[in-house]
């Protein structure tokens, strides 16, 4: 099965990663996984708060990096699983004590900051967002779906506008 990778340049503007944040909140369904990937600073974080404006959770302005909660649960139509692997050894912890279990609720989108450092828990159809520094400040994101029928909607990301 071959799988579907999109890239695009957001401009050096935190709204825009947000706005992209937001796109991917209003296409996710629950049960989908996200994994964000990029390194200190690159906009995981900002992204998340436009994902879950997109899904429309209840305290989308209140998302933080949950670093040392580890999961964070925000409730909504679609609730999010806000989770971060930056202690990777902390969050592994979790996920083998029954975490797991929690974390791919198939009632909620469960967003994953630092991803690939927990990369063999998370399934085959985890949609992988990468976010890494562009040359003028802005960034550049690649979508990659382990399947083309899955997430087939990330076609259209670069086609619409990320600027105001
Ligand atoms: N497109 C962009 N252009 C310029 N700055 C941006 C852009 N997107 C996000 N930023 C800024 O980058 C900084 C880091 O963002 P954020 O905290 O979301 O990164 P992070 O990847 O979650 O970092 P960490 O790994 O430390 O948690 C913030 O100041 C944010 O406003
Ligand atoms: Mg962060």
């Amino acid at each position: 099965m071959c799988s579907a990778r999109v890239e695009f340049l957001l401009p050096a503007d935190p709204a825009a990663t947000e706005r992209c944040g937001q796109w991917l909140g209003e296409h996710l369904r629950p049960g989908d996984v996200v994994a964000l990937v990029g390194e200190l600073g690159a906009g995981k974080t900002t992204l998340v708060r436009g994902l879950a404006r997109g899904l429309r959770v209840n305290d989308a302005e209140a998302i933080c990096s949950p670093t040392y909660l580890l999961v964070v649960e925000h409730p909504g139509p679609v609730p999010l699983l806000h989770a971060d692997a930056y202690l990777p050894d902390k969050l592994r912890g979790f996920l083998d004590d029954g975490g797991l279990e929690y974390l791919l609720d198939r009632r909620s989108v469960s967003v994953v900051e630092w991803g690939n450092l927990v990369q063999n828990y998370l399934p085959a159809s985890t949609l992988w967002v990468e976010i890494g520094l562009a040359a003028d400040g802005g960034r550049a994101v690649a979508l990659r779906a382990g399947a083309a029928t899955d997430f087939s909607w990330i076609a259209g990301g670069p086609k619409m506008s990320f600027r105001d």
